[in-house]
């Protein structure tokens, strides 16, 4: 009945916007008429499935119109980009809904349906209609309520399902996904069936000594102990419900490759998250969009529910027997962020714009403690203007920094926090990151940026130092020493380790981006212990509520290592809805 109503009122929604003159997609920039269901100003985000996997669109509505659109990810084929680019300038001007027959778009139709389908899902939040998956008109009860439907809410969720309990998730934004979304880099873990199967070596115990001492050894230790230790089972059951994690990579603080991917290094995020959503229907976990948590419901001494405000301004209450908070990190709350670290005051944040840490202000008000909100990562290679992430992995598989001086100036592979402040420490706090065609070749995420037309690329050297804006014959030089170094198998320059020097840079054509910091994680949330329970400041567990993911605290201490972030969605996601289930049925 649900989706019964929901397609119905798109189709009505469809069927009156085509018909309609604004609608019938002349660019027309006169505002609609106040009858009209009108998007309102602001950025609004959705998703539609392409050929090559979750395209994630963003758009820009000013004066009710649609005045920016930008694929945010994607990996749709150079063949493909023609048509997705013109599916999305095409809805630049509209008031409404726009579809595949009115752009008159021919070829690449898979791609084109899974624009349109995210500008769609777009704009329907825009107008404040309900997306199919809204839900949600009065009170009611569940099993377990999981707050946030980012990685975390999901596999909290999946897990807690798969044992029996009826779990609703409640997301304040009208997409699912958050920071997941984004993620490129992979998952980390060690001792795992996919590394045994690729000749990897490597130990959970090494795994624990890269992440203490990533982390500054401020790390809550007994949490870094359990993350070790379930990681392997968790990349089983991922595995098992359709992820593909073939391919294992190399990032910045890894003393080996350990970071789990799809087959290629094609970007984690979309592809997880498209997994978690279908395991999560055939589990039949409701998830509600647009619906967001005000505070939670304490009784008998314990959390029992949470109050919702829906878009439209309606409230309501779920009354659950466990709560999970699973609703990210603040990197997208500049004033909460710039609050804990000043220095960071005008940086751009590579966040999704619902990661706002709301859910501290409930998580207080029930007695729950905080810890570590002063530890901020910023991420050493966000493009330079348009503030794409670029994946460690493409350090990891081979590239390095060259300040615009065309000199190098680190050791590429260090963690993040020596790498940005050695880039910010650099002539106008920017870097390019380079490479030469096989590490292109070696890394499917590559093949987003070249997309998204932010590399310089040339035949020779000499021609990328003159598109640079850098002398021919220092980036001739800096390139010939590295190719030798590595050749040789030694950084002498900067110590970077052999293993990671992983490609000659020699084959052309050769690649380059401009690359500065930019805020990417934060570190410090909710204080929980191993089982995932949120705890008070005595150290005493808050009954009946758990938490996982980013709006935790404690498992990066003061520097987080990349696919750590995914890592720990998924491993203490899992811990979070397999024990509240065990809470619940007594198993
Ligand atoms: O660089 C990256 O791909 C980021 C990964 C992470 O933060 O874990």
């Amino acid at each position: 009945m649900k989706k019964f109503f929901s397609s119905w009122t798109y189709l009505v929604i469809t069927i009156f916007t085509l018909l309609s003159p604004l609608a019938s997609c002349s660019h027309d920039h006169e505002p609609p008429t106040p009858a009209e269901a009108v998007m309102r100003d602001g950025i609004w985000e959705g998703t539609g499935e392409g050929r090559g996997g979750t395209i994630l669109v963003r758009i820009t509505v000013t004066n009710h119109i649609i005045t920016d659109t930008k694929a945010v990810s994607q990996s749709e084929s150079s063949f493909a980009q023609e048509a997705l680019n013109k599916v999305l300038s095409n809805a630049i001007g509209r008031t409404d809904y726009l579809s595949l027959e009115t752009d008159g778009i021919t070829g690449a139709t898979l791609t084109s349906q899974g624009v349109i389908d995210a500008l769609t899902m777009a704009i329907t939040a825009a107008k404040g209609e309900r997306s199919e998956e809204e839900t949600g008109d009065g009170d009611c009860s569940c099993d377990i309520v999981v707050v946030g439907a980012g990685g975390a809410g999901l596999c909290a969720a999946v897990e807690a399902a798969s044992q029996g309990c009826k779990v609703i998730v409640v997301e304040k934004q009208g997409i699912v996904g958050g920071n997941t979304n984004y993620s490129t880099g992979g998952i980390n873990a060690a001792e795992t069936s996919v590394q045994r199967g690729l000749g990897i070596y490597d130990s959970k115990e090494l795994f624990y000594d890269d992440t203490m001492k990533g982390g500054h050894y401020l790390n809550d230790s007994s949490l870094v102990r359990s993350f070790v230790e379930n990681g392997p089972l968790t990349i089983d059951w991922l595995i098992s419900l359709g992820t593909d994690l073939s391919d294992v990579g190399l990032m910045g603080g890894s003393s080996v490759k350990r970071t789990h991917r799809p087959q290629g290094g094609t970007a984690i995020g979309p592809h997880l998250m498209k997994v978690l959503k279908e395991a999560a229907h055939t589990r039949n976990v409701e998830i509600r969009t647009n619906n967001k948590v005000t505070g939670l419901i304490s009784q008998n001494n314990r959390i029992g529910g949470v109050n919702i405000e829906k878009k439209d301004g309606s409230t309501y209450s779920i009354l659950a027997k466990v709560v999970i908070i699973a609703t990210g990190g603040f990197g997208a709350n500049l004033e909460m962020v710039t609050r804990y670290c000043p220095n960071l005051r005008g940086m751009a944040t590579l966040n999704h714009q619902g990661a706002t840490g709301d859910a501290f202000t409930w998580i207080k008000a029930v007695g729950g403690y905080l810890i570590d909100l002063d530890k901020i990562q910023i991420h050493p290679t966000s493009e330079y203007v348009n503030h794409i992430l670029i994946t460690e992995a493409v350090r990891g598989n081979g590239a390095i920094l060259v300040n615009s001086d065309g000199q190098r100036f680190v050791n590429e592979m260090q963690t993040r926090d020596s790498v940005s402040a050695a880039i910010l420490s650099q002539r106008g706090g920017m870097a390019y990151l380079l490479f030469d065609q096989q590490v292109r070749q070696s890394l499917a995420s590559i093949e987003t940026y070249q997309n998204q037309g932010v590399l310089i690329s040339a035949a020779t050297i000499a021609e990328l130092a003159d598109k640079m804006g850098i002398n021919r014959q220092t980036l001739t030089s800096t390139m010939s020493r590295y190719t030798e170094m590595q050749l040789n198998g030694k950084d002498d320059d900067f110590g970077r380790a052999a293993s990671a020097m992983t490609a000659p840079l020699n084959v052309p054509p050769f690649y380059a981006v401009g690359v500065t910091p930019a805020i990417h994680h934060t570190m410090g949330g909710i204080k929980v212990d191993p089982d995932m329970h949120v705890l008070r400041e005595d150290g005493t567990v808050l009954p009946g509520l758990y938490a996982a993911g980013e709006v935790t605290g404690g498992l990066h201490g003061a520097n987080r290592l990349g696919g750590n972030g995914v890592g720990d969605v998924v491993v203490n996601g899992k811990i979070a809805g397999r024990n509240a289930a065990k809470e619940i049925l007594g198993l």
